[in-house]
């Protein structure tokens, strides 16, 4: 028997080393160095790669059929938009959050949604017993369609999973979380890197050579990395981010990475009593509901994807008690934070560096569309001259270091929207209405150069 080998492995990136580093080549961090014995067993991985490569032969492009047209939908609109329009054959997809956001509740609903289609859902985390005590949970929800067959079973080693499916032949196996999975051919415990990155690696080999495709259950590090080397990421075709505020119901479905699909689109879901609801109107739930006018809040027209959604932001602005004024932004950059406030300083002559200032978003959302900055801004100035802004009116525009309002994109999708929720003004950039056809638009539209406009317009 050979004796076994340690490599090194550095915990962010998953670069292997024979000694130890202080500091790693590939990624610059510092002591994330971690030892683990690597065993590869004679019939590892290096044999049957060597194998699979033989039976492959180049072929000519336009002969290669595409199963495009045989995408497994999920009976989940917003998981499905998400994906692309539903899970294509032989793919191997990721989806990563931290623990509790719901990973497993969206999988075992889908899993039991799908029609006429065999799932094998495996769990390294829960017997099979605590997989049917969740299903009856969400056995009353009644958006469930009849599904499939599902079969469950509580494993934790790669070459039993695959046993499995041979007797069970399903049409999709998921694996509930691959933090939980190890593989023989290696040494070393279940969660290591080495382990991480070989079942992955033997995962997307079954996917590509039996179509079957192939959706795993990552978890996420405090920092919002997948746990586990970033090389996980490069192996799958598909990396999806369940995220939300826990102190929320509302939880959003991000596609970081996807080979068949856009990664601009998001899916909305809400987390109740039994399992997740889709949420097809966004906007509902994050216009909070207010009757009397404070000052403060402004709700920005912004788009995710090619969705419209009104958020609402607030601000707090007031004198700062101690000698450095707080700053806190909650869903929003706060570096962006600190450069908008410069700006209103500078072109609105505010003394706002001896202000605190403190930013929350409503639902407790992230947003990342550039298009949000004019409503933030004109909430900071709401908030500081104790003015409301209207709640019939919204923004949507982007702001410029030197406090000019730039154009968004496409504009009229989010005074479309607008209008259609009933609200009397939108705020946009000049440069953005010149190309606008304004009678198709029953709401008013009033176009800014620079913030001063804005601040004339909204408190004058
Ligand atoms: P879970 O899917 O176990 O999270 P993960 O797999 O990402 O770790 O979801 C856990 C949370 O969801 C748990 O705190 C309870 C809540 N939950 C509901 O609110 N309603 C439900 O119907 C279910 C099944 C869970
Ligand atoms: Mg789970």
């Amino acid at each position: 028997m050979a004796k076994p080998k340690s490599f090194y492995f550095c915990s962010e990136c998953g670069y292997q080393s024979s000694s130890w580093l202080g500091r790693c080549p590939e990624c610059g961090k510092f002591g994330t160095f971690q030892e683990e014995v690597v065993q590869a067993s004679k019939t590892g991985s290096i044999a049957k790669n060597k194998s699979a490569a033989g039976a492959s032969k180049p072929k000519l492009i336009r002969d290669v059929t595409t199963n495009e047209t045989q995408r497994i939908p999920t009976q989940c609109g917003e998981f499905d938009r998400v994906l692309g329009g539903g899970i294509v054959p032989g793919s191997l997809l990721l989806l990563g959050g931290e623990p509790g956001i719901g990973k497993s509740t969206l999988l075992l609903q889908t899993a039991l949604s799908i029609p006429e289609r065999k799932v094998l859902y495996v769990s390294g985390e829960e017997s099979e017993q605590q997989i049917k005590m969740r299903a009856d949970r969400l056995e009353n929800n009644e958006r469930r369609t009849q599904g499939g067959e599902l079969y469950v079973v509580s494993e934790t080693v790669t070459q039993r999973i695959f046993e499995h499916v041979d007797s069970v032949q399903p049409d999709l196996l998921i694996v509930d979380s691959i933090q939980t999975i190890c593989t023989e051919n290696i040494d070393s415990s279940a969660g290591s890197i080495s382990q991480i990155r070989e079942c992955t690696a033997e995962f997307q080999r079954f996917a590509k050579e039996s179509g079957v495709p192939v959706l795993l259950v990552g978890h996420i590090t405090k920092d919002g990395n997948l746990a586990g080397p970033k090389v996980m990421e490069h192996i799958v075709d598909c990396v999806l981010q369940f995220e939300g505020d826990r102190n929320y119901g509302y939880r959003m479905l991000r596609s970081l990475k996807n080979r068949f699909g856009s990664t601009a689109e998001i899916g909305i879901f809400e987390m109740q009593g039994d399992g997740l609801r889709e949420v097809a109107n966004p906007s509902e739930f994050l216009l909070s509901q207010r009757d009397e006018n404070l000052s403060g809040c402004a709700i920005a027209a912004t788009l995710e994807g090619a969705r419209p959604m009104f958020i609402e932001v607030q601000s707090l602005v007031s004198s700062a008690v101690y000698g450095t004024p707080q700053r806190n932004a909650n869903g929003f950059d706060f570096r962006r934070l600190s450069m908008l406030l410069a700006v209103l300083e500078k072109r609105c002559g505010f003394k706002l560096g001896a202000k605190d200032v403190f930013l929350n978003i409503a639902g407790g959302i992230r947003v990342s569309d550039p298009g949000i900055d004019l409503a933030v801004a004109c909430s900071i100035l709401s908030s500081n001259v104790d003015i409301p802004i209207s709640p019939r009116h919204c923004f949507a525009a982007e702001m410029g270091l030197s406090g000019e309002v730039r154009p968004v994109s496409r504009v009229e999708h989010r005074i479309a929207e607008a209008d259609r929720l009933g609200f009397e003004k939108i705020f946009v950039s000049k440069y953005n209405a010149r190309s606008l056809n304004k009678k198709r638009f029953g709401i008013e539209i009033v176009e800014v150069s620079v913030i001063e406009d804005a601040f004339r317009a909204l408190f004058a």
